[in-house]
């Protein structure tokens, strides 16, 4: 019998594969899917093999993620208790997709994870392995306490010796816990483990620097969307994830979309985590630029509250629910004139707007401007302001009277 594993090189899930066979007796189906985590993906196949796997896949699946899952998060706006943009969350339905697609091909009866006991990934990969395949078996190492004893590296280093592999890592690793893809990197770990602390941005930026390390001049920059999908970057059309990795580049150098934030996990606890996401940061305040000229007052109310409703689901790992579905539904709908071009400026970790345009405007200027033209008589806003106010002024005369009494 088989077993698919979600596989990415390190040490914990390393560890994972002599385990499964020795606790199972199962044949170890590694699984890696690239959701652009970078070079992490180099000498895999090697190490999979002298880990004991049977086999390994290695799926490319950046387009999809780009597409299917970051889409829509652009198109909600959707950030998590207002900061995080959900760039682990968002990867870990598609990865879970993945594997129960191998577990498929393979004829596997399990699948297994390396999160922890203690964290959300463990609830988002299970909610959707039971959405997408009911019958198979979920493992979760982490959890077995009886069998899994490892305790730090130096314990999974001697457990995989024990069994025969022998490989370059380092027992000690003083190093953020990371999860990194095309949208984001995030850091958990060491000196933000105590929330009085400041983090250590010298040590643990990865994909840019801190605004005060930042050129002193601005960088300009357009972005052009069709139903609230980016197309093109200074003009120039690029698919969605060429889109994010440039973007990624030009906002990692200005110090834009660095978030700390203690933020509440799905299974109770606080936690602080610092997060980069600079090309997203720019995508979505691009986005936001252009549906504020868009969007009606009452779409722009009620999108708001689907937005926020959608990026706790995201973040709940309900993605394969029905109402994540129906949320997506709405949301795609609400995109249908969002299309034009936002202009920005980014400077030390800002983004500065520097004029929208959109075939789409709701703007006019005759009504808007002070210089008013015909369309808008100020006479009617007096009749407007009489029965908008209406109940204000018929409470206020109530008290008015009762007191006198
Ligand atoms: N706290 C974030 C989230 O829940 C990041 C989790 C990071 N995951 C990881 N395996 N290092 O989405
Ligand atoms: C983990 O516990 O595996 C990482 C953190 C999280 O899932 O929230």
């Amino acid at each position: 019998e088989k077993v698919v594993l979600a596989y990415s090189g390190g040490l914990d899930t390393t560890a994972v594969i002599p385990w499964l066979k020795e606790n199972y007796d199962y044949d170890v189906v590694c699984c890696c899917v690239n959701v652009g985590q970078g070079n992490e993906i180099d000498g895999l196949q090697e190490r999979a093999k002298l880990s004991g796997a049977e086999k390994l896949y290695i799926l490319d699946v950046v387009d999809e993620f780009c597409d299917e899952y970051v889409a829509p998060c652009v198109q909600a706006n959707a950030t998590y208790e207002n900061e995080y943009l959900l760039g682990t969350s968002m990867a870990r339905p598609l990865i879970a997709k993945k594997l129960v697609e191998i577990a498929r091909k393979e004829g596997a009866v399990a699948v297994c994870h390396g999160a922890t006991g203690k964290g959300n990934d463990q609830v988002r990969f299970e909610l959707a392995f039971k959405a997408l395949a009911p019958d198979l078996k979920i493992i979760a190492p982490w959890r077995c306490n009886e069998t899994w004893n490892m305790k730090s590296r130096e314990d999974e280093i001697e457990y995989c010796k024990k069994h025969g592999i022998n490989l370059p890592f380092s027992s000690v690793d003083n190093s953020y816990s990371r999860d990194r893809n095309l949208w984001h990197i995030s850091h958990e770990g060491l000196e933000l483990e105590d929330p009085s602390q400041a983090p250590n941005y010298d040590h643990l930026l990865v994909l840019g620097v801190s605004p005060e390390k930042a050129p002193d001049v601005a960088t300009e920059i357009s972005i052009s969307f069709e139903k609230g999908i980016p197309v093109a970057l200074n003009g120039k059309e690029m698919k969605y994830s060429e889109i994010v990795t440039e973007l990624n580049k030009i906002g990692g150098a200005n110090g834009i979309g660095i978030v700390d934030i203690v933020e509440n996990r799905v299974v109770g606890m606080k936690s602080r985590g610092v997060y980069e996401t600079p090309g997203g940061t720019i995508l979505m305040a691009a986005h936001k630029q252009l549906e504020e000229l868009i969007l009606d007052r009452d779409s722009m109310a009620f999108k708001k509250t689907v937005d926020n409703r959608f990026a706790d689901i995201v973040y709940e790992g309900k993605w394969f629910t029905p109402l994540c579905d129906s949320l997506r539904a709405y949301i795609k709908a609400s995109q249908e004139y969002v299309t034009g071009t936002a202009n920005l400026k980014l400077y030390k970790g800002n983004i500065i707007k520097q004029g929208t345009t959109s075939p789409y405007s709701l703007y006019n200027e005759s009504i808007a401007s002070f210089a008013t033209g015909d369309m808008y008589d100020h006479h009617d806003a007096e009749g407007f302001i009489n029965l908008f106010g209406l109940s204000l002024k018929v409470r206020a005369m109530k008290l008015a009277e009762a007191e006198k009494k």
